[in-house]
């Protein structure tokens, strides 16, 4: 007999509402007009914010959404004939619906990644190969930060891959869906494993840290993204009312906001494995490293439970789930999780 449910969803970290400075931030900027396609104050100090954070000159370019701010990051890095290295979970591989395909013309190369993360040795193996006409030219390496799979890069790893894409002539892309998460996780410093370790591109994720809707496409190396604003055009992630977006992030960034609702993500996945994995019947595929709890348990416990408050399954060939926080995830809604799992995984025993 399962419990009443948690009133939150560990579905998703998209599941999350807003975080109240940002509504607040919302609701400040609405306040008469203000010229469209972010020439007003609000773009102007957002753009600063990630300039000081980045302690860089970087292009700061705003969207609407993560499929579509990837989609834009990528194709001011590519030509028609050229493809993305990525890890075969990437997002862009397998939850984009094909877009960056569509709409950069580019082919994927996806690469074994069981962590989610690419290795050096596998960049290498690609590019030493024979290239012709005949053949796509590998030209971005795609990486994903903090991984699909719950896992982190080192900024050292990510210097590695930086270090031999460049010396192959490929740029590096890093999608930043949950950057947030990372850098709390890595202890704050975003740009030791972004700009110093010599990424070139950063989808620079909002709407996970606390957002409505909102990412940038961050330019490291400003010159990449000279012809932006067309690709944003094109892909309709050209937002007119720039201001809301530009003022959410302002909201999200002041007073370290995005690394202390990260680090809440964070460590309620920490204590959601603990109580979770200590239940017998329950297995941790391994500790959470950011705010993803990778958990194998009973099929008829997994059935039950989706049906009680709705999670994802994640390798059901091992009877794996993937449950996740986000910053409003209360101690509350992981005790009222934690006994649903426990009683599921009793009733399976049965
Ligand atoms: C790694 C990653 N990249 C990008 C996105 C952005 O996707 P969307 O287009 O749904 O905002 C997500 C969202 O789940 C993600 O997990």
């Amino acid at each position: 007999m399962l419990p009443a449910p948690p009133d939150c969803s560990f579905s998703s970290d998209n599941a999350a509402g807003v975080l109240p400075a940002v509504i607040d931030a919302l609701a400040a900027a609405n306040v008469g007009p203000a010229t469209a396609y972010g020439d007003d104050p609000w773009t102007q100090r957002c753009v600063a914010t990630f300039r000081e954070l980045f302690d860089a000159p970087i292009g700061v370019s705003l969207c609407w959404g993560g499929t579509g701010a990837n989609v834009v990051a990528l194709a001011t890095m590519l030509r028609p004939w050229q493809a993305v290295i990525c890890p075969s979970g990437a997002h862009i591989n397998v939850d984009e619906c094909g877009a960056p395909e569509r709409f950069t013309g580019c082919k994927l190369i996806d690469l074994p990644a069981p962590d989610g993360k690419l290795r050096p040795e596998q960049i290498i193996e690609v590019c030493s190969g024979e290239h012709s006409f005949h053949h796509v030219e590998p030209a971005v390496v795609s990486i994903t930060q903090s991984t699909e799979s719950g896992t982190l890069y080192t900024a050292a790893e990510i210097a590695e891959l930086c270090e031999v894409a460049h010396r192959f002539g490929l740029l590096v892309h890093l999608d930043g869906a949950r950057i947030a998460n990372a850098t709390a996780a890595l202890g704050g410093d975003v740009r030791s494993f972004t700009i110093d370790a010599g990424v070139d591109v950063v989808t620079f994720g909002g709407t996970k840290a606390g957002m409505m809707y909102g990412e940038a496409v961050l330019h490291l190396r400003p010159e990449l993204g000279d012809r932006v604003d067309v690709f944003r055009k094109q892909a309709g992630q050209l937002p007119s009312k720039m201001r809301f977006v530009a003022a959410q992030f302002e909201a999200l960034l002041a007073e370290d906001r995005w690394i202390a609702a990260a680090t809440r993500a964070n460590r309620s996945a920490t204590v959601l494995a603990e109580a979770a994995g200590s239940i017998p019947g329950v297995e941790l595929s391994s500790p959470p490293e950011v705010n993803a709890v990778f958990a194998r348990l009973p099929r008829p416990a997994i059935e039950a439970l989706q049906a009680w408050s709705f999670f994802w399954d994640w390798d059901m060939s091992v009877n794996e789930v993937r449950w996740m926080t986000h910053f409003a995830t209360t101690t509350d809604d992981i005790d009222r999780f934690v006994a649903g799992v426990r009683a599921a995984v009793a009733d399976a025993s049965a």
